[in-house]
């Protein structure tokens, strides 16, 4: 079986071919990176008009790098939710059109699910081994950040253990590296400038950074650091040197990466589940990596970590959740909608106070 998958949910205009073993037979990114840096984050109106621009080129790519004809592919998945709705819109009537044209089943796929199940991509020959069920995972983007117990591949057999009260992890990357001057998006620019610098070199303190007993022990809060770095920059000025820099952004980059393996490895041990799992954007971070790597192996733990592409908004993990929804004979409709919310329930209230 092999499905097309268009993901157009922020700011990255994806199509992706993968087959029933999770191999990727193409995914072709068109990112609008260039479009949204002059204003420092994505502007909602101009990304749903570079979809417009690059939705029907990304497909023909994607066919063409696979070397595939419409003929030898069996179903079609678009992300429906949850993003912009200007920007979903944009996939979502793509796909309906193409699965109209070409008389395929057309499903539609949560984002949050498709980074949850980004590891099971395969995208070489000697590609790791896929993790088996249950498994606790981390969700860690620019829009997102929560931690998971994952029963199987389906939304309804995944539940939320805690989430940020606030911005999600790759949002202070990004408002963090904007304090700086270091452009947009942040979280690669850090990572660079962190692996030089000394984590020791300013102390930073993460609210829930320990953990509390009780409901809120896996809930998380990324925005007061992002206040103590406009703090110092407004009494010390942006860092002047390059060494500087770099040590403001690894002190950063370990308190807010030693936060989330901590969590996510308590949040496993508490399940009694032996297995952990990264997805999202920040889980392309060269430190969270290896230290939710370690962690975990200090408590007997196996950590599954997806490739870097897969990590990042991409049409590959779309097609794949889809695929999982069309084997199971699962099939949406014409009147396919989408949906700023995710379809996953969440126990997590932002701002705080319980739900
Ligand atoms: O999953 P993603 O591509 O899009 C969303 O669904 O949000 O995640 C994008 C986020 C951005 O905030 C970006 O700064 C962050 O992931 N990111 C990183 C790294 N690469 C991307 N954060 C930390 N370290 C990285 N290497
Ligand atoms: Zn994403």
């Amino acid at each position: 079986m092999r499905v097309l998958g268009l993901e157009s949910s922020c700011d990255e205009t994806g199509a992706a071919i993968v087959d029933h073993e999770g191999r990727v037979l193409a995914d072709v990114v068109h990112s609008q990176v260039s479009v949204h840096a002059p204003y420092g984050g994505v502007i909602p109106e101009l990304a749903s008009r570079d979809h417009l621009r690059n939705v029907g080129p990304v497909v023909r790519e994607a066919l063409a790098r696979a070397k595939l004809g419409w003929e030898a592919i069996d179903g079609i998945a678009v992300t429906n939710r949850p993003g912009l709705v200007g920007a979903l819109l944009v996939g979502v009537q793509a796909a309906k059109g193409l699965a109209w044209a070409r008389g395929l089943p057309l499903v539609g796929v949560d984002h949050l699910v498709g980074h949850l199940l980004a590891v099971f991509l395969r995208r070489s020959d000697d590609a790791q081994a896929p993790p088996e069920f249950p498994f606790v995972a981390l969700l860690a983007s620019g829009g997102h950040t929560a931690i998971y117990r994952v029963d199987g591949p389906r939304a309804d057999r995944i539940r939320e253990l805690g989430a940020t009260r606030d911005d999600a992890a790759g949002e202070a990357f990004d408002k963090v590296a904007k304090l700086l001057g270091l452009g947009y998006p942040g979280g690669p620019v850090i990572d660079r400038f962190a692996a030089r610098g000394d984590a020791k070199a300013v102390a930073f303190t993460l609210p829930m950074g320990r953990g509390r007993a009780g409901s809120a022990s896996f809930e998380m809060s990324f925005s007061g650091i992002k206040t103590q770095v406009a703090a110092r920059v407004r009494e010390r000025g942006v860092p002047g040197s390059e060494q500087e820099m770099a040590d403001l952004c690894a002190s950063f980059q370990a308190a807010v990466t030693s936060v989330l393996a901590k969590k996510l490895v308590a949040a496993a041990v508490s399940e009694g589940v032996r297995t952990v799992v990264l997805g999202g954007g920040v889980a392309a971070n060269r430190e969270l990596r290896e230290r939710a790597t370690a962690l975990a192996a200090q408590h007997g733990i196996r950590a599954f970590i997806p490739e870097l592409a897969s990590c990042t908004d991409n049409a590959a993990m779309i097609a794949y959740a889809g695929l999982v929804r069309l084997r199971d004979g699962e099939r949406d409709d014409w009147g396919l909608v989408a949906s700023s919310a995710t379809s996953l329930p969440r126990t997590t209230r932002k701002g705080g106070g319980a739900r």
